[in-house]
């Protein structure tokens, strides 16, 4: 199979694509290197650089590698961000996301694979987060993942294009090449992996009065590895079965002082941190229930446990203390 993976040079993208190549599959990496590095994009993959908003360039590459299918990672990913300028999110997501549908459908690519979210569950009535809780996006970021899932609809109706909407819950955790490296970093285990390199004074924990046995908020984390065999696992079945939505986390919750007691024992550093005021727009508690994945897919996660995430990620930051060097 010959996979255009958008956003391939990014965190979940590269390792997604060092996973397909090993499962011998062909790829091509569509990025803007915008938030990803050229150092992360697998070797064995052809490399463009190129930008969505151009509508011209993603419709050449479609054109000149007649893929079998995409997997769409590229995107702005911050849920805060989001909030304070909505319209990278409203307008730039969808209008990318839309050119690259566009030439899909025209070039008659018949697999999709869309990087969705749990921020569409903002207010769950039922925890764990099964596929048919009700869609409230908890932001901007959440509403471009949630519009990029009805378009996705329509793709299916009007041209057979069928599609996986896999919904994350907390990427994390590395390769040995690969890992997580944003500027700026706003993710809780990196950060507090910067703390005990060194490169951090202290992590600040955002609120110790949420509805949690600790006062922290509980989050599902998903090795990306784990995240990435679902990718593989739905464009596979899509060449024979119909569109799907998965969720996509362990199905258990860690609160962010267990987070970062864990990352204590890991690295052996004391870590300090501070309570500070809450982050606009996080809720209690977001735990997946990915039962339908593994039932239909087999799905079954390899590094379900926090300690061996976080030995991963650690591994990888101690390897790259500066993360990619271009
Ligand atoms: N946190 C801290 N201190 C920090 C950073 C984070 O306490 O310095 C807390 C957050 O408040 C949150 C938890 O750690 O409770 C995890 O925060 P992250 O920023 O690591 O991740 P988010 O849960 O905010 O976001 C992730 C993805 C989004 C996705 C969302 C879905 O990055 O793309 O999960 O729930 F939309």
């Amino acid at each position: 199979m010959k996979v255009l993976v958008t956003g391939g040079a990014g965190y979940i993208g590269s390792i997604t694509v060092e996973r397909l190549i090993k499962a011998g599959e062909e790829v091509v990496v569509f990025d803007n290197l915008f938030q990803g590095h050229e150092d992360a994009v697998h070797p064995e993959a052809v490399f463009i650089q190129g930008d969505l908003a151009d509508k011209g360039a993603i419709e050449a590459a479609i054109a000149e590698h007649r893929p079998d299918g995409i997997m769409h990672f590229a995107s702005y990913t911050l849920v805060g961000e989001s909030m304070e300028r909505p319209f990278l999110y409203l307008r730039d997501n969808i209008t990318n996301g839309l050119n690259l549908l566009e030439s899909a459908a025209k070039h008659n690519v018949k697999r999709f694979i869309l990087s969705s979210t749990a921020n569409l569950f903002d207010d769950p009535e039922n925890m764990p987060i099964t596929e048919t809780e009700r869609i409230v996006p908890g932001s901007p970021y959440g509403e471009s993942k949630n519009i990029m899932e009805r378009y996705l609809y329509w793709m299916d109706r009007l041209y057979g294009m069928r599609y996986a909407c896999l919904r994350y819950f907390n990427a994390c955790g590395a390769t040995e090449e690969r890992g997580e490296d944003h500027d700026p970093e706003t993710h809780l285990i990196p950060l507090v992996l910067e703390v005990a390199l060194g490169q951090r004074e202290k992590i600040a924990i955002f609120g110790d009065d949420y509805d949690t046995p600790d006062g922290s908020c509980v989050r599902d984390y998903i090795h990306v590895i784990d995240l990435a065999e679902a990718h593989i696992l739905a464009m596979r079945a899509l060449g024979d079965g119909p569109s799907r939505k998965y969720n996509l986390g362990n199905g258990r919750g860690y609160s962010v002082k267990e987070v970062i007691q864990t990352a204590r024992d890991v690295t052996g550093h004391p870590i300090p941190a501070e309570i500070t005021a809450r982050r606009p727009g996080d809720p209690d508690i977001l735990i997946a229930s990915s039962d339908t994945i593994r039932r239909e897919l087999g799905w079954q996660p390899q590094y379900a446990d926090l300690r061996t995430i976080i030995e991963m990620a650690w591994n990888w930051h101690v390897s790259h203390p500066n993360g990619y060097t271009k």
